[in-house]
């Protein structure tokens, strides 16, 4: 028979509630405890999704014995400092994307993972959803010939707030590390680790990227063309092209959604079959990986997390974005 895993929220923001919808829809899981600096904010999220625990801290939702997996929910900056408080304390751990804001925090993320055997993983949730599943299992089939290109966007308008999430370089804002890494991951994922980039980006008023383009090169000769923004709606479309044809997944390719594929013959729908929202998939895999006794997921490695976020380093590079974290020791 499964074991029942016992989950807690550490931050109970935006994403928190899709999350906590998702986790209804996997077998196993029982979402047991909140976490928020605010303890009112905490019960009323907890009673809103039956969790019977919530705490007025990240570190006594830590504590607590019974929890055995926490997802983390704060914005970017705070992702290691919370990470690391969660693996001290011999939890699970599942972080929301991007892992961190740079890979010098995402490597002592994976330290602490190992040192306290804990299991580490980045909340990628497009990774684990059958779609995109089936879309490298087409690709790499045959149907469509050699891949030799991908375009991917993912672009939509932000209301302009200096102080939120997506614009302040204090919360790690951009366009880069919020959205820009859905396309990059797609282009690791299908392509494996490019040997040439080349980015340039439009930064804002308060220096961080609102607009950026990225092409990448393969060593198999495959390129990758990626535009992401938080200024206008784009349309968030993925197109995989071949020698023999394409597939293409239509608007907000990153989420459940069915994928065409086209050759010179046929043209032919993949319909997909999906449970839950589609963040139910990244838990289900947690708790697959915990049954194994393992300490990452060998469907998205921390060497995984890493390479993405080496790339995301590189790109803010080319582009001079930067951020007051990035200066902490
Ligand atoms: N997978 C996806 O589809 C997806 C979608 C959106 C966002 N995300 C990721 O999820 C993370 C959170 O995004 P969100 O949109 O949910 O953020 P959010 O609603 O703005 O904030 C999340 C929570 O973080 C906590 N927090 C701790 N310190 C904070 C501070 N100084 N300022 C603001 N909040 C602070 C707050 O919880 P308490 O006050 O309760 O402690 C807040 O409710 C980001 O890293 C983002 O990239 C993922």
């Amino acid at each position: 028979m499964r074991r029942t895993y016992r989950w807690g929220i550490l931050a109970p923001g935006n994403i928190a509630h899709k999350f906590a919808s998702g986790l209804q829809f996997v077998p196993g899981a029982e979402l047991y405890a909140i976490g928020s600096r605010d303890g009112i904010k905490a019960r009323t999220f907890a009673e809103q999704y039956q969790a019977p625990v919530s705490y007025d801290s990240y570190e006594a939702l830590a504590k607590d014995p019974e929890v055995d997996i926490i997802y983390i929910a704060t914005p970017h900056t705070f992702h290691t400092e919370n990470a690391l408080l969660c693996l001290e304390h011999g939890k699970a751990v599942l972080c929301e994307k991007p892992l961190a804001i740079n890979s010098r925090q995402v490597e002592s993320m994976i330290s602490a993972a190992r040192k306290n055997n804990s299991f580490l993983m980045e909340a990628l949730w497009s990774r684990f959803l059958p779609n995109i599943i089936k879309v490298k299992e087409l690709a790499t089939s045959g149907k469509i010939g050699a891949i030799n290109h991908l375009e991917a966007d993912f672009g939509f308008k932000a209301d302009y707030n200096p102080k939120s999430r997506l614009f302040d370089p204090a919360l790690g804002g951009g366009a880069l590390l919020d959205i820009g890494i859905y396309p990059l991951f797609f282009a690791l994922y299908l392509f494996g680790k490019p040997i040439e980039v080349e980015s340039e980006a439009k930064l804002g008023p308060t220096g961080v990227d609102e607009s950026c383009k990225v092409k990448l090169k393969f060593s198999s000769g495959a390129i990758a063309n990626l535009r992401f923004t938080v200024t206008e709606f784009t349309p968030v479309e993925a197109r995989i092209k071949g020698s023999k044809g394409e597939i293409m997944l239509p608007n907000r390719w990153y989420q459940p959604a069915n994928i065409v594929t086209s050759t010179t013959d046929e043209s032919e729908e993949s319909i997909i079959d999906f449970v839950g929202n589609g963040y139910n998939y990244q838990a289900v895999e947690v708790q697959n990986c915990l049954d194994e006794g393992r300490i990452e997921s060998p469907k998205w490695s921390h060497t995984d997390s890493l390479q993405l976020m080496q790339l995301m380093d590189k790109i803010r590079n080319q582009c001079g974005i930067e951020y007051p974290a990035d200066l902490i020791k």
